[in-house]
């Protein structure tokens, strides 16, 4: 076998580069962590060896699910798993069928689905043989759907019906076998219907023959149907008391004992559960009481024995030995005990008219018991059936969409097969059958007839057996009938003669007795027994009870009896017994009843998307982790699931026609999206060649698109559902947008129109604000006016007073003026404005004789003679003084005027500052004391020099070297400053004025001083001057005078007792010292050192 990695990868050689992307987008998968493989599809090498040991690999992982394409395989691994859980029905809701590990919800999602959104009714049909899990199956599926269909009040309560529904068949329905211990003893379809959302609306249950011989008795090993042991275990005291029962199940004969308890089943709990389901699914209280009282009565019908009795006239009658069982049982039913008792001993046959009554005897009477009590039960389950359809019929008459579940009893083969296992496996023939049409020759003559080339497969159509069952004219169910209806003595014997007669040649049929040669020597089979070759098997049928059973008679006297209950179910349950109603023809025969209800089944399943589960026992035992090899294969085997792995490997996965393919995947391509105008086919093939689909992955058939791959499906669907979103989204976008602008247009309008508002609002203010500004503005103007209009009219009143006022007061004044002279009291002031004048007469009169003399500096001035004249006086003698001054000035001649002028500057340079200043004041100054002119020896000076002379004058000039005096004569001209020698006349030293930039000199009492020259000026060569002169104050004057008036500059005269001279390089300080008086006035020089000379002073 190959690897899982060498499988996959073959396997993915036939997916291309789509593949890979499909792995690459679908997060999960089938393929992933897959144990064995998921789908038999995917089996490498197909066999029933390799099959069964991948569904045994699977089993012992408790993967108990595999697929065959889109059917599922289920191996009952009899015990609970945890793959049933909320979480699980999430995480297969709205997945594709092969994104997840296989799993019955896949399925049910799948048909859900495709019922809600693809508008098909489905049917899940699920088949298997007894114990193989077909039940649970339905009731999962049921769940699923429950879980992921509508929720809301209505819907919950219509699910929470059709749910519940099961407990309360189960309970009437279901019994302890052999092969299962809930066995369903009878044939289910639910029609589940919802509406166009997938809302649940409600269900229709048909109940197909119920297997009601196990009333009165059942094989060893087995029980009778649940409810009579939930009854007596379950029910309370009360209860029993009101139905006439005891807990003990020994007490009746119709319950089998030896295995009345079931390992795991709790009957008490259960019969709970059952009292509950019948309350949700809307069963009244005295409804459920009188089903338990028909229940209740059939038990104790078992319990009525007889005895036998010959009567007179010889004949053998029975009698009821004791009568007490049935007087309770005539209690509640309400039936008179003598009718009941009458019915049980006679049977009255009615022919032309007339009424035959014949005795019973004891066989009879219990024939007759037990028809009673078989026909009582199975007529019940029929009603409850109705009356759940009552409750869970779906409320409206709109179009419904149909989701059918089929649980119908397994194909079975005991040791003793009788009637009902020959019935039983005729349905699952026909199951069979509806599968192969369905699925492996409808794909056969679907490929021939889309023209797709197919390799063929041999597979068992079962037509034939169904043929050998069913046919109308020589059909056993025909032949038997045939039998029941014929007059003469019928028995089974008779019947099993007119098989082998008629069905000797059919290679499906084989018996003892067949007057085929082929079958004489035929010992293995025992006597009265026919075998039929089942699609499942060999089947051998005891013919007994065959006749008996078809025919399901039950004497009228009972039925009759029964109509007169007047317990109302119990009445109801009989309306053939009403005399009224008396029907003389047969009724129907249980087989072909049966045969017609089959038959309908079918019809409605074709009409149907059929979904498969196919139910696998792996054990006898009931156990799990048992998985036995060889009950597997022969239920694979007569399953045919090889064939249909291998059909479905050899075609397509999926097929489609091309109008809903194209109309379903249009919008993945551009050409076609929104409209194809083409032929469909086209426009498909133009879609997959867009999609870049591989063209191994599908084939165009005759209607039908053909993909090899489911993956490639899903890819599709991916992709849709992708695209979708994406419409979604653009209707969404351009709603969103649509909304956006009648949003913003209606915001755009109320916001114009607050703006027009606000607008003229804020206009209105301001126009207020204006209106007031402007009032206020007015009436301060108006104001202004009016206020200088009145202070106007107030200055003219004003003014007319003050004229008045003035005019009053200047009359008064004349007037007063006018009169004063006529009074005495103005003389005062006459007397003394006279007097003042005359003293002021006198006084100037008496001061010109007193006048002091005319010169300047005579002091005398006469004193004052009155107080009141001191200002006078005093500006009188300042007058005079300036005027006497004048005078004395107007006699100078310009030369003493400019004496005098000197004398005035040389006051204001040196007056105060210098000792030396008052001595000078008497001097006059006479410039030329050395009268150059007049002495010959200073012709030559004379000659040198042609300016005017001003000062001429001998002088001590002072060495700087020594301090020693030499004496020079000193001239000072218009522009110059000359030093001469004495002797000789000669000129030593020119200074322009220019040059002398100060004079120096003490405070004291001295003549002596230092005349600054200009730093660098050719003068300067050898330092400043120092000198001596008696006519200091004259000379200094002078050198100021003439200075000022040729330079226009002021001489700086520094007076001072300590200051600086230049000498050559050197400062010098000259410090005038107090020194002794032997040279007079003249002071003695001394150079002390390079910085200082001393001059001593007196
Ligand atoms: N999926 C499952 N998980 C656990 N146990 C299961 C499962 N399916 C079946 N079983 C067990 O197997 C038993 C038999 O199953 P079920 O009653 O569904 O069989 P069936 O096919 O309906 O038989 P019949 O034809 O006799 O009615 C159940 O009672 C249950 O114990
Ligand atoms: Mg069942």
């Amino acid at each position: 076998m190959q690897s899982k990695e060498e499988r996959l990868t073959s396997w993915g050689r036939r997916g291309s580069e789509l593949e890979t992307m499909a792995k690459m987008e679908v997060k999960t998968s089938l393929l992933d962590n897959m144990i064995g493989v998921g789908d038999m599809v995917l089996l490498e090498p197909l066999n029933e060896e390799t099959f069964i040991n991948n569904l045994k690999k699977r089993f012992d992982h408790s993967e108990i699910y595999t697929y065959i394409g889109s059917v599922v395989i289920s191996v009952n691994p009899y015990r609970s798993l945890p793959i049933y859980s909320p979480e699980k029905v999430e995480e297969y809701r709205n997945r594709n069928f092969y994104e997840l590990s296989p799993h019955i919800f896949a399925l049910s999602d799948e048909a859900y689905r495709s019922l809600r959104d693809q508008d098909k009714d489905q049917c899940i049909l699920i088949t298997g043989e007894s114990g193989a899990g077909k039940t649970e199956a339905s009731k999962l599926v049921m769940s699923y759907v429950a879980a992921v269909c509508g929720k809301g009040a209505e819907v919950n309560q219509v699910k929470e019906q059709l749910l519940q529904s099961n407990p309360v068949l189960e309970a009437f329905g279901n019994a302890k076998t052999v092969r299962n211990d809930n066995s369903s003893r009878f044939g289910k379809y639910m029609d589940i219907e919802f509406d166009f959302k997938g809302d649940p609306l409600g269900g229709v249950i048909s109940n197909y023959l119920l297997e009601k011989s196990r009333v009165v008795k059942q094989p060893r090993g087995e029980r009778n149907f649940h409810v009579f042991y939930q009854l007596l275990s379950g029910a309370s005291e009360e209860l029993l008391n009101k139905l006439k029962l005891e807990r003990d199940f020994s007490r009746y004969n119709y319950l089998s004992l030896d295995s009345a308890k079931v390992n795991g089943v709790d009957d008490a709990a259960n019969f709970r559960t059952v009292r509950n389901a019948m309350q949700i699914v809307g069963f009244m209280d005295h409804e459920a009481e009188s089903v338990l009282a028909v229940v209740a009565a059939v038990l104790k019908l078992g319990n009525i024995e007889f005895k036998p009795e010959s009567r007179v006239n010889g004949l053998d009658e029975s009698k009821i030995k004791d009568k007490n069982e049935l007087k309770e049982i005539c209690e509640l039913t309400g039936i008179d005990q003598s009718v009941l008792e009458r019915a049980f001993s006679f049977r009255t046959v009615e022919a032309k008219q007339e009424k035959v009554s014949t005795t019973l005897n004891v066989a009879q009477a219990y024939y007759a018991r037990d028809a009673l009590a078989k026909n009582l039960y199975s007529r019940l389950f029929s009603w409850l059936v109705n009356r759940i359809n009552e409750s869970i019929k779906a409320q409206t008459k709109v179009r419904k969409k149909v989701m059918g579940v089929l649980d119908i009893y397994g194909f079975e083969i005991f040791e003793d097969n009788s009637f009902e296992q020959f019935i039983i496996n005729y349905c699952n023939e026909k199951l069979q059958q509806i599968f192969i049409e369905l699925t492996l020759k409808e794909e056969q003559e679907e490929y021939i007839r889309e023209d797709i080339e197919w390799t063929h497969i041999d597979y068992f159509n079962n037509a034939i057996i169904c043929d050998l069952i069913e046919n109308n004219t020589n059909g056993i169910l025909a032949m038997l009938d045939e039998e029941c209806l014929r007059p003469g003595t019928v028995t089974d014997e008779t019947f099993l003669e007119k098989l082998n007669q008629v069905c000797a040649t059919h290679q499906h049929f084989e018996s003892r007795m067949s007057k085929c040669s082929r079958f004489l020597n035929d010992t293995s089979l025992p006597h009265s027994c026919f075998r039929i070759q089942h699609y499942a098997g060999k089947v051998l049928y005891q013919v007994e009870g065959f006749v008996d059973k078809n025919n399901d008679l039950l004497y009228r006297d009972l039925s009759q009896a029964m109509w007169k209950a007047s317990h109302a179910l119990i009445k109801s349950l009989f309306p053939e017994g009403n005399p009224a109603k008396i029907n003389l023809k047969r009724p129907p025969t249980a087989g072909s009843q049966f045969k017609a209800s089959v038959a309908t089944l079918m019809k409605n399943l074709q009409t149907k998307n059929p979904n498969y589960i196919r139910c696998i026992k792996p054990n006898d035992k009931k156990a799990a982790h048992i998985f036995n090899e060889a009950l597997v294969c022969h239920q694979i085997r007569y399953l045919g699931l090889l064939e249909n792995v291998r059909v479905r490997r050899a075609g397509y996965a999926f097929r489609q026609a091309y109008e809903p393919c194209l109309e379903r995947y249009k919008m993945l391509c551009k050409q076609t999206w929104p409209h194809w105008k083409g032929p469909a086919r086209s426009g498909v093939e133009v879609l997959f060649n867009e999609l870049e689909i591989p063209v191994e992955e599908y084939s165009f058939g005759r209607s039908k698109i053909f993909i090899r791959n489911p993956r490639t499906l899903f890819k599709l669907e991916d992709l849709r559902k992708q695209r979708l979103e994406d419409l979604a989204t653009l209707i969404q976008k351009i709603y969103r947008g649509w909304k956006c602008r009648t949003h913003f247009l209606l915001m755009k309008k109320s916001q114009i129109v607050i703006a027009a508002w606000y607008r003229r609002y804020a206009q209105q203010k301001r126009y207020q604000q204006t209106k007031s500004s402007a009032l206020v503005i007015q009436s301060y103007i108006r104001g202004w006016k009016a206020r200088k209009i009145l202070r106007e009219l107030k200055h003219q009143k004003r003014c007319k007073e003050a004229v008045t006022t003035i005019a009053a007061y200047w009359h008064g004044t004349q007037v007063r003026r006018e009169y004063r002279k006529f009074f005495r009291a103005n003389a005062g002031k006459k007397i003394y404005e006279f007097t003042l004048q005359r003293i002021v007469q006198k006084y100037f009169l008496e001061m010109k004789n007193k006048m002091p003399s005319l010169s300047p500096i005579d002091k005398n001035w006469p004193s004052r003679p009155y107080l009141f004249l001191d200002s006078t006086h005093k500006e009188l003698k300042r007058i005079f003084h300036l005027w006497r001054c004048k005078k004395y000035r107007d006699q100078f001649t310009d030369q003493q005027k400019l004496i005098y002028e000197e004398k005035l500057e040389a006051s204001e340079l040196f007056k105060d500052k210098k000792a030396l200043y008052p001595s000078s004041v008497g001097q006059p100054f006479q410039g030329a004391y050395l009268e150059i002119n007049k002495n010959p020896k200073y012709k030559k000076l004379k000659d040198a020099i042609e300016e005017k002379i001003i000062i001429a004058e001998v002088v001590n000039k002072i060495n700087r070297a020594n301090g020693k005096s030499t004496s020079r004569i000193f001239l000072l001209t218009n522009n110059n400053l000359l030093l001469a020698d004495q002797k000789s006349g000669q000129i030593k030293s020119e200074v322009p004025l220019v040059d002398v930039t100060k004079v120096s000199m003490s405070s004291q009492n001295d003549g002596f001083f230092a005349v600054h020259l200009k730093e660098g000026s050719e003068a300067a060569s050898k330092g400043d001057f120092l000198f001596s002169s008696d006519h200091l104050i004259e000379m200094a004057t002078k050198l100021y005078r003439t200075t000022l008036s040729q330079t226009k500059q002021k001489l700086n005269i520094e007076i001072s007792d300590e200051f600086l001279v230049q000498f050559r390089q050197d400062k010098v300080c000259v410090k005038f010292i107090q020194g002794n008086q032997k040279n007079g006035s003249v002071p003695t020089c001394k150079r002390k050192n390079n910085r200082l000379l001393e001059v001593a002073v007196p």
